[in-house]
């Protein structure tokens, strides 16, 4: 663990291009590596940055399908926005190369037959799913049926959507198969697997003794997992698109889509440098950090270093994998099917220039040992309060000061009074802070002592009022404008990590160097230096651009809630048990006209009516003011159950039931003939 490197390889999950990247993404995965990426950069280190989409993949496939387009077209197109909005945010990688790229192609083709043929995967032969008509086998999002659990009609062969259950495809009822709607049959498949469990004590040493260190999440993951005994993991898979198994007699079989996605770390490296991309993945002064999120765990902590350790050949392995949490949104789970994120290309078109407030609320707000929640009043707050109130504020002050007073150049330093040499003091000590945090992986709080800097400046020349001092004293506002000056150099240097876009104007403004080593140096702006134009760093941000926000979430709760009340509705209960044929003759159900109805007074549900039978008039009281208003019920030839037992209800005698068409959201119509029926016909 305290090994020194030589060098840093990190690398980012490679998003699926099945969809634009959101705030969840970013929050948990990209603006952290970023962050730490910028920070070793800065501090003169040797980083590679990797990244790339993720094109393979069932769901590809899916969505290709739904809009009548090729596999390609989809990646081609997600590949390109995603891409756009990592650059937009200021992330940019070494190289975002892609999935269904040739180099990667060839390699993890090329990983494949290595081990293949040296024997390191078994095979294994199953039964699975077979679309008899499309004449293809159905992976388990391809199978639909109705839940066993809920009875919804649409569970997918893996998971059902509305109760949240992981099913598999043999649960489900009636399945069908999405491609051609056929029900699909049984066939018999052969694929290859990693024997997992053969790798299991080496990871318990590697990891669990030897990698402590690791975030509590991560660990714990890993050693469930492990505890839990593992299992051969399939690396194939019965599908069209993807890296083909370079094997004789797999024909329509490709690599699974997480065997081939972590090889694209390799290849989109090869792609980059394809005489130099040893020295990043075999060799032991590498330093190798996979960023994920949560759910990624186990296939970067488990699988993939089982598939390198197979491979042998001096491939490094993870010497971490600072892994995070959720982010929500509103309080509610972040979810690409049902609309609910904010997408990062939509923020950029909203909030131009503003890609620094984003990265800076994402971290202050990171979900770095639990899930977090991003709000639009809580962005709003931190950028108004913090980064313009506090950060922003202060230079602007030292910098309008200086062209006021001292015609923009860097008034010189007088004798240090205790307040200056308190201020100075700090700094060191919140910038070792931040290098311990950023080193370990611990951005919020590293972003915290960063601002720890901006207060401290904004207090300063609040507490000394240069600006009164002015006044009286030219000599004091001298030094108090040159220290806050050198604090405006320090954060140009601190926020380079988490503002880059901020930071570099400050820089800008400041002609100040961008140097880790000078950060907290005194005097690093020496006096007589000229600055820049006084421009502010951050602007307000008011209400009706959140207000817009929160509209267009509010526009797909409502829209989500009225989709969910309409499946509700279409939900229908069991069979009840028998009954007899007798029992059944025993229900006298009959037409009838109401002919007056009114609301029972003090009720929401109730209606009394008063109904002609044939055989009477009589009154029932009925639970169904929800749904019809009196004046609707008046004429109408409706079905009744006319022996039940008389009941009062609210002082009423009401004498037989109304017959409702009760839907699963509760909501009802009551049975009429199909045509006008003499009242008291019998029903049955
Ligand atoms: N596409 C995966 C996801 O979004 C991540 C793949 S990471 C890699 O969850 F290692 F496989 F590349
Ligand atoms: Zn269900």
């Amino acid at each position: 663990m305290d090994k020194e490197f030589k060098r840093t390889l990190v690398t980012c999950a490679l998003p699926y291009a099945n969809g634009p990247i959101h705030i969840g993404h970013l929050a948990g995965v990209y603006v952290p590596a970023d962050i730490y990426v910028r920070y070793l950069r800065l501090r003169g280190r040797e980083v590679l940055y990797v990244c790339g989409s993720d094109e393979h993949g069932v769901p590809i496939t899916i969505k290709a399908r739904q809009q009548g387009c090729s596999p390609q077209d989809i990646v081609d197109r997600y590949h390109g926005i995603i891409k756009d909005s990592f650059e937009g945010l200021g992330i940019h990688f070494d190289i975002y190369g892609r999935t269904s790229s040739e180099v990667h192609a060839k390699n993890a083709s090329e990983f494949f037959r290595k081990l293949y043929d040296e024997g390191k995967f078994i095979t294994r032969e199953s039964e699975q799913y077979y679309d008899p008509e499309a004449k293809q086998f159905l992976a388990d999002r391809y199978i639909v049926g109705t839940c066993p659990k809920c009875g919804n009609e649409g569970a997918y062969g893996d998971q059902c959507e509305k109760c949240g259950s992981t099913l598999s495809p043999e649960e489900l009822i009636n399945p069908k198969s999405k491609l051609s709607g056929a029900a699909p049959i049984k066939k018999k498949t052969t694929h290859w697997y990693l024997p997992l469990q053969d790798y299991e004590p080496w990871l318990r040493e590697w990891i669990l003794e030897g990698h402590q260190e690791w975030r509590t999440n991560v660990y714990g993951q890993v050693k469930s997992w492990l505890d839990g005994g593992l299992q051969p993991r399939a690396v194939t898979r019965d599908l069209d698109w993807g890296v083909p198994v370079p094997v004789e007699g797999a024909e329509g079989k490709v690599l699974y889509v997480w065997f081939d996605a972590p090889i694209g770390y390799i290849s989109n490296t090869i792609e980059l440098l394809p005489d130099s991309w040893e020295k990043w993945w075999k060799s032991p002064d590498t330093r190798l950090v996979h960023f994920i999120g949560k759910d990624n765990i186990v296939f970067h902590c488990i699988v993939f270093p089982a598939m390198l350790k197979a491979y042998g050949d001096g491939y490094i392995l993870p010497d971490n994998v600072p892994a995070n949490e959720f982010l929500n949104l509103e309080g509610d789970k972040i979810s690409t099917s049902r609309g609910w994120a904010v997408w990062a290309h939509e923020y950029l078109q909203d909030f131009p220039g503003k890609e620094d407030v984003l990265r800076y609320v994402l971290t202050a707000n990171a979900p770095q040992t639990s899930d977090n929640d991003f709000s639009w009043k809580d962005f709003q707050n931190r950028n108004n309060n913090e980064l313009v109130a506090v950060f922003g504020n202060f230079v602007n002050r030292a910098m309008v000061l200086t062209h006021k007073y001292f015609a923009g150049k860097v008034p010189p330093c007088g004798t240090l009074e205790d307040i200056d040499k308190e201020v100075l003091a700090e700094i060191p000590l919140l910038k070792a802070s931040m290098e311990k945090n950023l080193e370990g992986f611990r951005f919020r709080e590293a972003l915290k002592d960063a601002m720890g800097i901006a207060r401290l400046g904004n207090k300063y020349i609040s507490d000394t009022e240069p600006w009164k001092v002015a006044k009286t004293d030219l000599d004091r506002t001298a030094t108090i404008l040159n220290l806050s000056l050198q604090i405006c150099a320090d954060l140009a240097i601190a926020f380079e990590p988490f503002t880059p876009f901020a930071a570099k104007r400050l820089r800008e403004m400041l002609g100040s160097p961008l140097d880790w080593e000078i950060l907290g140096r005194p005097q690093v702006l020496p006096a007589g230096h000229a600055l820049g134009e006084a421009e502010l760093l951050f602007a307000k941000i008011e209400d009706p651009a959140i207000d817009a926000q929160l509209a267009r979430l509010d526009r797909i709760r409502a829209e989500r809630e009225a989709a969910a009340k309409a499946e509700a509705a279409r939900q229908v209960v069991p069979q009840k048990g028998e009954c007899t044929f007798d029992e059944f003759e025993k229900m006298d159900i009959r037409t009838a006209t109401v002919l007056e109805a009114e609301r029972v007074p003090k009720t929401d549900k109730l209606l009394k009516l008063i109904i002609d039978t044939g055989i009477d008039r009589r009154t029932i009281v009925s639970g169904i003011a929800e749904y019809y208003t009196p004046e609707a019920m008046v004429g109408k030839q409706i079905c009744i159950l006319a022996n039940l037992q008389p009941r009062t209800i609210r002082g009423i005698e009401s004498r037989g039931m109304i017959l409702m068409a009760k839907q699963g959201d509760g909501s009802m119509r009551f049975i009429t003939p199909e045509e006008a029926v003499c009242n008291g016909a019998i029903v049955g």
